[in-house]
């Protein structure tokens, strides 16, 4: 495993790699890995000659009170993970490295952004959408992989490929959950002990919206107004950021689960902030 720091140096391997026809796949990160990310790298694993793992704290997508200067890193961990797993490259860049002092082009879609995190983060997915155009461009990949713990940002980037003609797959990992329910989050390391088992509150709530779908309830106002009361209960939320109920590909609010939706929740605990989601109809019956 090789790990680079130079954009130019990546680019220029990406391009040797292509020359010989390797499938180049990658795996975006900000490091601090978990097994929700080395679930990605198996996919990217089984799908491409060469991974590569990029592990960049991006800051353009951090908001002026948000936690970039306390994002969690832990590059011998990340390291020693990546070696276990097969990741032939990690590429990770310094911030100079990335946006040049006078940097002033951004990538910004301009729909799928405004709901869901973008109501509560804005300039957030302006901030993913040029980091991820940018890793592209470096890394060159024809596969990358991303999580649906982050569906939004899933699909937003599914638009910037193809909206700007990027010549890649975007390939989904599911969520990777601790035995417990709550979602693999490199944020949960800022938990209490208290906040964690309040946390998984989170996951029961989900649970509580699939039983009830599965049920036979579609009402939407139903389903959130069950949701509320769950995490009220269960997790104590400092703060619901928002209960939605939206169309998977258009993430618009629906009034009835009709065609496949997703029911995103981001919650506050202290001063963690926490998002997860279920699909339905569940396509793996996982809940
Ligand atoms: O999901 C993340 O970890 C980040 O948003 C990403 C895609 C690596 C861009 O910085």
């Amino acid at each position: 495993m090789i790990i680079i720091s130079s954009s130019g140096e990546m680019q220029a391997q990406a391009i040797q790699l292509r020359q010989k026809s390797m499938r180049i796949g990658l795996v975006p990160t900000m490091g601090f890995l978990h097994d929700g990310h080395m679930s990605l790298v198996r996919i990217a694993r089984k799908m491409s000659d060469i991974v590569v793992l990029s592990s960049f704290v991006n800051p353009t997508q951090f908001g002026p009170a948000e936690d970039f200067n306390k994002y969690p890193r832990n590059e011998g961990q990340d390291d020693r993970l990546c070696e276990l797993e097969g990741v032939d490259i990690v590429f990770r860049p310094s911030a100079g490295e990335m946006y040049a002092k006078d940097h002033s082009v951004y990538v910004e879609e301009m729909d799928l952004s405004s709901g869901l995190c973008g109501q509560s983060r804005p300039g957030h997915f302006r901030g993913v959408t040029t980091i991820v155009a940018k890793l592209f461009n470096i890394v060159l990949p024809q596969i990358a992989v991303f999580g649906r713990k982050d569906a939004q940002q899933a699909r937003v980037i599914e638009q910037l490929v193809r909206d700007l003609n990027f010549p890649i797959k975007i390939v989904l990992g599911q969520i990777i959950r601790e035995p417990d329910g709550l979602a693999m989050s490199s944020r949960n390391s800022y938990l209490s002990a208290n906040e964690r088992e309040r946390a998984v509150g989170v996951y029961k709530s989900l649970c509580i919206a699939a039983d009830l779908y599965r049920n036979g309830v579609s009402d939407t106002a139903t389903i959130s107004n069950r949701i509320r009361s769950s995490l009220e209960k269960e997790c104590r939320p400092d703060s619901i950021d928002y209960i939605d109920i939206v169309d998977y590909m258009t993430l618009k609010k629906v009034d009835k689960i009709t065609i496949k939706s997703l029911i995103a929740v981001a919650v506050r605990i202290g001063h963690t902030r926490l998002i997860d989601n279920v699909v339905l109809p569940s396509e793996d019956n996982q809940y």
